[in-house]
């Protein structure tokens, strides 16, 4: 499955699906970090941006935001989320910008959906090409060493007359640059339950190899995966924010 049929099919149920994530204290983190480490600039590109709750944040934060996604329907809600905001259909492997940026972000882990290290390498030159003198890319990203096959995410909502559940997990299998992300939903009411379920491979490395495809264009500091502090990385967590100033 590609990746546009996967969030084409599920563009109206990721608000729902996503219902649990800070989005706010995300976005504020985020902010804080471009404060301390950026050029003072106000130009923002949300990197698959989704349905656009960054941007929606950032947005209050003065900043004039853009998204590109490869995606569609997704852009088609972020816009009714965010109408000030300019949104693009476009491949964050391969984007060139007219106006270069202050501030790039790619939240969610969505940098893996570059599928590949040679595709990842492609994002990271974009992204450097994209960015002006002084410029900040951040994303969070998660180390294939630390996956635990075993663990996963789920939670429930209840929207109009259906129960919706949601599971996902990463999975990795111990070797190579691919590791699978496993989302399923199952909806239920009255009539029936509907149970759809997507593997979608993506690319794996841990974080002595990213930082090493980000130094020769960044310089590069890695937080632990918090929203309402800024801790440096204990060299351990598997979830990171990364911050990187363009070089
Ligand atoms: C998990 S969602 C994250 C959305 C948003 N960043 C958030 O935090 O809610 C992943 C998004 O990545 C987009 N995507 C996947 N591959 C992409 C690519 N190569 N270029 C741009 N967007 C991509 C999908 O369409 C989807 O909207």
């Amino acid at each position: 499955m590609s990746d546009n049929a996967l969030y084409t099919d599920l563009s109206g149920y990721y608000d729902l699906m996503c219902a649990d994530i800070n989005y706010h204290a995300q976005s504020n983190n985020a902010h804080r970090l471009h404060q301390i480490f950026g050029n003072g600039g106000r130009r923002h590109l949300d990197l698959a941006c989704g349905t656009g709750p960054h941007i929606y944040y950032l947005s209050q934060e003065n900043y004039q935001c853009s998204g590109l996604d490869i995606n569609q329907p997704m852009l088609d809600i972020a816009k009714q989320r965010c109408p000030q905001a300019q949104f693009e259909l476009g491949n964050m492997c391969e984007f060139d910008v007219a106006i270069p940026y202050d501030f790039i972000t790619c939240f969610l882990y969505s940098i893996h959906y570059s599928g590949d290290i040679g595709r990842l390498t492609d994002c990271i030159e974009s992204v450097h090409k994209a960015l002006n003198a002084g410029g900040v890319f951040c994303f969070n990203a998660v180390d294939k060493d630390q996956i635990n096959n075993a663990i996963s995410a789920k939670h429930s909502v209840v929207e109009g007359d259906s129960q919706f559940s949601f599971v996902s997990s990463w999975h990795y299998r111990g070797e190579g640059e691919t590791q699978t992300l496993k989302l399923s939903i199952e909806k239920t009411n009255a009539e029936a339950k509907q149970v759809w379920a997507d593997e979608h491979p993506m690319v794996a490395l841990n974080f002595n190899q990213l930082q090493e495809l980000l130094t020769p264009y960044f310089d590069v500091h890695v937080f632990e995966h918090e929203h309402d502090k800024i801790i440096a990385w204990n060299k351990q967590s598997g979830n990171a924010i990364f911050l990187c100033v363009k070089k």
